[in-house]
């Protein structure tokens, strides 16, 4: 819900990605967003205004000096009422007059005008794109803090291939969100979040894992950059999207998450470990497929334990890590068992989950949860959803974090 009610001016310019903008604008309202459409003459030409119309159920305005009902000086009246500004596609002819700080139409003059953030997302041929006129006015857009986002490599307009695309529509809003959120309480912070499974190899084709999904890892870090923090995702195997603005280390095994970790906390604020590292490896890893001809009806491997990455960071623990959550998940003695585990593993909050409920932990959209300190402090939440169990954390965190704890 971070973007319900957040005032959007989309700007679109005339490319053939205008298309996307379309897609773009129900995102927007999907997310609660209110969003004002302006166009570029040459992006009529594309996509008929009716459309943005239609959809957005507000006049789409395309000349400078055409006077709305409810506004005065059409461009200054958008630049002020804008939280953010996004132009998908953006042109590179649109890059260069902004990048020059021209004001020739309507978009241009309420970017000039406005102080809030402004996402830019290029579409055009890859030549244009590398171009040299171009690098160097986008980089002097990125030196004044807009965000560009993409574009992406793929099929052009001219039936070619190469890097131009526009970002895809769900990359741009988690830009806009992104843009939204750097002046939010954690600005300056750095947080890291772990997620997901580990996988131990048993051969090249089996290997030992769990049921995680990476789902409450993932809106924990989308929680951190909400709150306006840096985020680092150390993440096991898993089916998601990365947040946008995360700077994400994918690893496979426990060894490879606790180095991405332990190399992650030396700048990091707050550590919060959602991931479910797998806690029992094969001694011996085959370096070919095991054939059943081999093992007979039955085959038995032998586990060895694998290092807890919680207790080598307590171990490790740099002066600027202020912060330490774990998760417990637990089918018996919810509570007490937490308890240990927080004492053991040297934490500041430890949120318990009670897997074998089927409506929390593993796999679900929700998450029941228990929130225990390390004064004994403790707290049954409702079910809710895991973005809001993540939200909720954060606060926390971010809590501890500004008291200097
Ligand atoms: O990914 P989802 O499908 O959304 O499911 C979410 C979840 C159930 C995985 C998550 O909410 C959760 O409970 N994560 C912790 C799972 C786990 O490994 O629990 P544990 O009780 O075994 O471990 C306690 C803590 O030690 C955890 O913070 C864990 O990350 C950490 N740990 C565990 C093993 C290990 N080798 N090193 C660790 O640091």
């Amino acid at each position: 819900m971070f973007l319900k009610g957040k005032r959007i001016v989309l700007g679109v310019t005339g490319g053939i990605a205008a298309y996307k903008a379309v897609y773009l604008l129900r995102l927007l309202q999907k997310a609660g967003s209110e969003v004002n459409v302006i166009m570029t003459e040459a992006a009529t030409h594309f996509v008929g205004p009716l459309t943005f119309q239609s959809l957005s159920r507000r006049p789409v305005a395309i000349d400078m000096f055409q006077l709305h009902k409810d506004m005065d000086i059409a461009h200054v009246s958008f630049a002020h009422w804008a939280d953010a500004i996004v132009i998908a596609p953006a042109t590179a002819n649109t890059i260069a007059k902004l990048a020059m700080g021209l004001a020739d139409n309507l978009l241009t003059s309420t970017v000039l005008d406005a102080t809030c953030p402004v996402v830019v997302a290029p579409a055009m041929e890859s030549n244009m794109w590398s171009n040299p006129a171009t690098a160097e006015n986008i980089e002097r857009l990125r030196r004044r803090g807009f965000f560009i986002v993409g574009p992406e490599a793929g099929e052009l307009a001219s039936g070619g291939a190469g890097l131009g695309r526009m970002a895809e529509p769900e990359a741009v809003l988690g830009c806009v969100r992104y843009a939204l959120s750097r002046d939010g309480v954690l600005r300056g912070r750095s947080v890291v979040v772990t997620a997901g499974p580990t996988r131990e190899a048993i051969d090249p084709v089996r290997f030992i894992s769990n049921r995680s999904s990476g789902k409450m890892g993932y809106a924990l870090a989308q929680a951190a950059l909400d709150l306006g923090a840096d985020v680092t995702l150390v993440s096991g195997p898993v089916h998601l999207a990365a947040p946008y603005g995360v700077q994400l280390v994918a690893v496979e095994t426990v060894a490879q998450m606790q180095q991405a970790v332990l190399e992650a906390i030396q700048a990091a604020d707050a550590l919060i470990m959602a991931a479910a590292p797998v806690d029992y490896r094969a001694e011996h890893t085959y370096p070919q497929k095991v054939k059943k001809e081999e093992t007979g009806d039955t085959w038995q491997l032998r586990l060895v334990r694998n290092p807890d990455i919680l207790s080598a960071v307590a171990l490790a623990r740099p002066s600027r890590l202020k912060v330490l959550v774990g998760f417990a998940a637990e089918t018996e003695e919810l509570v007490a068992n937490a308890l240990l585990k927080l004492e053991r593993k040297g934490l500041d909050l430890i949120v318990a989950n009670d897997v074998s409920a089927r409506d929390a932990g593993f796999g679900v959209d929700t998450n029941r949860v228990v929130l225990i300190d390390r004064r004994g402090g403790v707290e049954s939440w409702p079910l809710l959803s895991k973005e809001e169990v993540a939200m909720r954390l954060m606060q926390r965190v971010a809590e501890l974090l500004l008291r200097g704890e």
